[in-house]
């Protein structure tokens, strides 16, 4: 009989049985979330066997006796996808890092480094690069660093966002959330490019225009809250459901981060005139530039992951409810710009 205890993470069981999850989504349709091994590699570090029982309506027990009858059966294949996977992001970890220590230890060029880091980006997938990131982060280094000082991440990934992004066909709930991230993208790039223009005036009555303008673009992102809520209600719960916890937890984390970061917009522009103009300015550049660039790498890893595992799993009544539920809360309008590109 196997020794693991409830709290065994599913990595130290792939470590002994690299092709386990490819075994457990091939003996049950239970475990069809398996079957993407980029998400396992994501999730195997922190879920537990109890977790992965609880999550698929069994027993503990029962759960071991799959995994022991396939050890002992010898039908636990080695898991080459899974083996492929690691070793690709461990390349472009490897990769990543070498970049990071010619820039910030060997003092290289940051004109050269930056072609290679952006060479990097695109050409890997962006699961990969999420993975990537959360290793090197526990390596103590910070990818979020190498991007500053090459000043790269905005235009490179949102390049990448829209190259990559699947067809969806208009019925379906995931276009709406899709087009609800062009309206929104749009609106954090009117506040970032308003809050520029500001700069090259001379106080709050000389900017009296771009303070109206801007607060109607918040006004306007302040009604694309109920696009994170309607994910929140509809999509995030049954991924869950199908066990794909993490990723949700970080989007919502991300969405009240956002969140907060817009509310304090929000309340500055009304106490108009409370600080020093200049002082005002600087502050919504920072906080538009910080918007912006969180909102892209997050819609990034909607698209990318999030969607894409709830296209893998979840069922047509899965997505029936969704849109049932999502014409319940209601939609923001979306902007001319938007409704136009397909
Ligand atoms: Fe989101």
């Amino acid at each position: 009989m196997l020794s693991y205890k409830k709290s065994t993470k599913l990595l130290e069981v792939i470590k002994d049985y690299p092709g386990i999850t490819e075994y457990l989504a091939k003996k049950s349709p239970k475990f069809k979330l398996f079957k993407n091994t980029m998400i396992v590699q994501l999730m195997a570090p922190k879920m537990t066997l109890n977790k992965i029982a609880k999550k698929h309506n069994m027993t503990f027990e029962k759960l071991m006796s799959m995994i022991d009858e396939g050890v002992q059966s010898g039908k636990i294949g080695n898991g080459e996808e899974f083996k492929k996977n690691v070793a690709y992001a461990n390349n472009v970890k490897e990769q990543v890092k070498t970049l990071m220590k010619a820039l910030f230890d060997e003092g290289k060029d940051v004109k050269e480094v930056k072609e290679k880091f952006k060479e990097i980006v695109s050409k890997a997938n962006p699961i990969i690069i999420a993975i990537a990131e959360s290793e090197l982060t526990k390596e103590g280094y910070s990818i979020q660093d190498l991007m500053k000082a090459c000043d790269v991440h905005l235009e490179l990934f949102k390049d990448q966002l829209m190259n990559s992004r699947k067809k969806i066909s208009e019925d379906h709930p995931l276009w709406r959330f899709i087009k609800d991230h062009d309206a929104m993208m749009l609106w954090f790039e009117q506040g970032l490019s308003t809050a520029r223009d500001m700069k090259s005036r001379n106080g709050y009555d000389d900017a009296k225009d771009l303070t109206e303008k801007l607060s109607a673009t918040m006004k306007k992102l302040k009604s694309s809250e109920n696009h994170d809520i309607r994910q929140e209600n509809t999509l995030f719960p049954v991924l869950e459901k199908y066990g794909v916890e993490e990723p949700p937890a970080i989007m919502w984390d991300e969405h009240s981060k956002m969140k907060e970061k817009r509310g304090k917009i929000e309340k500055m522009i009304s106490e108009i005139p409370s600080m020093p103009y200049d002082e005002f300015v600087n502050y919504l550049q920072g906080a538009f530039t910080y918007l912006v660039e969180t909102f892209v790498k997050h819609t990034q890893k909607e698209q990318e992951i999030l969607y894409n595992v709830a296209l893998d799993v979840l069922s047509k009544e899965d997505w029936k409810n969704i849109k049932k539920e999502s014409d319940k809360l209601g939609y923001f309008e979306l902007p001319m710009e938007v409704l136009k590109n397909g």
